[in-house]
């Protein structure tokens, strides 16, 4: 079964408000996306894995943790996803970027793919699927089975709010991914817009609207 997880860190929380202050302009906007996004970067790289190499300090030899190597894949989910990438490369910068673009169909809120440009290993990375909203789950749902069908085993999902729908709906149709949410809102409202959310991510991002 996939496990959420929601951090609750103070800088997280304190950024976020102003993230869902519609007085903030695109200019701040970005800029604390793209802050909390480093932040989470930091609590999801918990587990990667580390190994031991001996090295020489001033004073002695010794041995020391390196990380093992492991191949990362960040993927956003256009457009708004992109607004998480920068930050999250400012922890892991050697991890390759893919791409997949989805709109929801504004009448029947179900996601149209209309472009995906992935690393050429895929098989080799693990990934983490970024968008800032979780609202029914049916752009993450299509992202990772978008990845799967190319050969990603190993995913998880990283976004900014999520409604408790889209998380039910992710855990159902995927159930080894994680997911890890900066904040658990209460509902959708009747246009599938998260309450209360932040509005329209990709709008509020790139100032369009
Ligand atoms: C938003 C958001 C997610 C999706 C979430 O994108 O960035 O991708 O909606 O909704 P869902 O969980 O109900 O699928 P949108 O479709 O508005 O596209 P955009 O990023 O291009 O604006
Ligand atoms: N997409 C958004 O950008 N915001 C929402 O609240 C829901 C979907």
């Amino acid at each position: 079964m996939a496990k959420v997880y929601v951090f609750d860190h103070p800088l997280i929380q304190h950024k976020l408000t102003y993230i869902r202050d519609k007085k903030t302009g695109t200019k701040d906007f970005r800029e604390l996306v793209d802050e909390v996004a480093t932040l989470m970067a930091f609590e999801i790289t918990r587990d990667m894995p580390l190994e031991e190499i001996e090295i020489d300090t001033p004073v002695t030899k010794t041995k020391a943790k390196v990380l093992s190597g492991k191949k990362i894949g960040l993927v956003p989910i256009l457009r708004a996803g992109i607004g998480m990438v920068d930050g999250m490369r400012k922890l892991i910068p050697a991890a390759k970027v893919g791409h997949i673009g989805l709109y929801r169909d504004p009448e029947t809120l179900k996601p149209v793919e209309y472009y995906v440009k992935l690393p050429s290993d895929v098989e080799e990375r693990d990934f983490i699927v970024v968008d800032p909203m979780l609202a029914t789950g049916g752009s993450a749902i299509a992202a990772i089975d978008s990845l799967k069908k190319r050969g990603a085993k190993n995913i998880k999902f990283m976004c900014l709010i999520a409604a408790p729908e889209g998380v039910k709906a992710l855990e159902a149709a995927h159930q080894d991914v994680d997911i890890y949410i900066a904040a658990l809102d209460e509902k959708l409202n009747d246009h599938g817009y998260i309450v209360p959310g932040l509005g329209d991510a990709g709008d509020r991002l790139f100032g369009t609207k």
